[in-house]
Formats: C-alpha cells, structure tokens, sequence
C-alpha cells in the first residue's frame, strides 16, 4: 500500500453541516482515506419534522428542504458502501446540550473520536449594513462561531485524553478579505481564524492541531441559489477565473487532519483559486 493510500484508516471523524455541499464532500473524502464518518446536520431527509425544522432555519434552509436538496443518509449509506461505519444523526451545532449528547454518543458506539470538521454554516444573509436584520446577525453569530466552540468544546476531553486530534474550521475569504454587504458572515468567518490560532496553542500540549481552511468560491448547491451576476463577478476576481469544486476543499481538509500535516497547526489554508491575489 502506497503510504498515502488510507491515510486515515482507523480514525472517526464528526462533520457538521454534512448532509449536502462542501461538509458532505469532505465526509466522502475522509472515508475514502479510510475514517468512519458521522454526517450531522439540521437537514436529514428521514427526519418526519423537517418542514417545521426548516423554516426556524432561515431561508435556505426552506429551499433545500423543500427541493430535498439533503442527503445525509444517503451519504452515510454511500460510506458504508466504501467499507466504513457511517451514521446520519441530526444535530444543531447552536444547541449545546445536544451537541455534548451527540459527542457523548459517538464516543460510545465509535470508540473515538479523532477529526472534527466544523464545516456548518449560514450563507443566505446578504445586506449592507442599514439593513442588516438583528437577528440573522445573532443567528451568524450562533452557527458559524459559537457553533463551533460548542463542537471543539464537547470533542476537546475526548481529544485530550487520547492525546491527539485534528480539528479544521471552515473559514471563508468572507473572512480574510471582507464582503460587501456580508457584514454577519465576514466577522464570524475572521474570527473562526483568530479562535483556530488560540485553539492551536491550547492544543498542542496534547497533540491536537487545529486548523482551518479559507474556501474563495465554491461550486455548491447553496453557492448556486446565489445572484448568477454576482456569482459570475466573483468567479471573475479568481486567479484561474473558475469556481472550485467542494472536492478541492475535501482534499485540502483529508491532508490537514492527517499525520503527514502533524507539524502543521494555526494555520489559515486557502483554497481560493488565488481570489485574494492582487490582479489588474
Ligand atoms: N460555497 C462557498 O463558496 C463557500 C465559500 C467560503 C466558505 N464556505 C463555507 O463552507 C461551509 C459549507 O458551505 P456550502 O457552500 O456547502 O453551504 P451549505 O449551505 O450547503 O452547507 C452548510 C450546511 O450547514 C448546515 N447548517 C446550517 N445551520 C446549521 C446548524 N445550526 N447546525 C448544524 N448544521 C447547520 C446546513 O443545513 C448545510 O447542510 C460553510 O461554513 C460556508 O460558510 C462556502
């Protein structure tokens, strides 16, 4: 076996936000290195209270639900397939107490638990300033940033104890380089960086690094709900003037938590097709 093939064999992994785009491209991409993969999400096409579920969500969450734009069993499905233990399981990353039963859980029924990609996310609030809607800003705040302690807060024992883990948050170019009328979505997305670089520094002492990736545009169903022209103009400001696929950013996370990046922690990874470079 080459030693890149099943770089994670024998690793769990927890996704959040995993039942469609990028979160469910980086479960596919670590189980085919070799992990067993739990997809959470809000969305879970079996879930009876879905509707209802969906439009306390926001309205993306309304369109995907409506269109069964969700796949989280059927992706767990398609793990098993590949020879991994797969489960869909319904989390809010908002809600802690459910978020420390469903660590709890998977400890329990999976022995471990050795990546944690905080990869859920809200993209459909786009205003300036004026009109910014309170409380789509509270609910970025929630999901994209305290979502995300939550997680690293009820993986961190675990992760602890083991003496080692990997943990990646999904940032955004949102993050690094602002966004015009994106005030909510930027500010959780700047911060995810400045908390993964505190989390690398706390983490060390116990061998788990904790990094993020920086997505530039990425092609997924949600990106696709967007304004087609202004979708188009951001493509434009891309150095290879295309879109990145979710499995750019799968492949980018698939390297970050493995043991060939043990040496790498705190970092920002973009994976932007160069959006960030200064063209004219
Ligand atoms: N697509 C892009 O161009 C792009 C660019 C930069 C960053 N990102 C980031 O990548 C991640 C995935 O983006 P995507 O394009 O696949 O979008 P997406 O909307 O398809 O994925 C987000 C997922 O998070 C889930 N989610 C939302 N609120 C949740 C909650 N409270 N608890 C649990 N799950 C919740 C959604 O149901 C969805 O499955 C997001 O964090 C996004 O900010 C995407």
């Amino acid at each position: 076996m080459n030693s890149w093939d099943k770089l994670l064999l024998g690793k769990v992994a927890v996704v959040t936000g995993a039942s469609r785009g990028i979160g469910r491209a980086d479960a596919l991409a670590l189980a085919e290195a070799g992990a067993d993969v739990v997809i959470t999400d809000i969305l879970i096409e079996s879930d009876e209270n879905s509707e209802k579920e969906a439009e306390k969500y926001g309205p993306l969450a309304q369109v995907m639900q409506s269109t069964n734009v969700m796949y989280a069993n059927q992706t767990a499905r398609d793990i098993e397939k590949m020879g991994r233990r797969s489960v869909a399981i319904k989390m809010d990353v908002t809600n802690k107490k459910q978020v420390e039963e469903v660590f709890t859980k998977v400890k329990q029924e999976f022995g471990s638990i050795d990546i944690l990609i905080n990869n859920a996310g809200t993209l459909d609030h786009v205003s300036q300033i004026e009109n910014q809607n309170d409380a789509y800003w509270q609910r970025d705040l929630n999901v994209n940033l305290t979502g995300a302690y939550n997680c690293t807060k009820a993986v961190w024992p675990y992760m602890k104890k083991q003496n080692r883990g990997s943990i990646i948050n999904m940032s955004s170019v949102a993050g690094t380089l602002g966004g015009f009328g994106q005030a909510s979505y930027s500010a959780t997305k700047g911060a995810l960086l400045s908390f993964t670089k505190s989390m690398a520094l706390e983490g060390a002492r116990y061998n788990i690094n904790v990094n993020a990736v920086v997505p530039g545009i990425i092609d997924t169903e949600a990106f696709n709900l967007g304004n087609p022209n202004m979708n188009e103009r951001m493509i434009q400001r891309t150095a290879f003037k295309k879109a990145g696929k979710p499995e750019d950013i799968a492949n980018a996370i698939t390297f970050l938590v493995s043991d060939k990046a043990s040496y790498i922690t705190g970092v920002g990874l973009n994976v932007s097709g160069g959006i960030e470079l200064f063209t004219f």
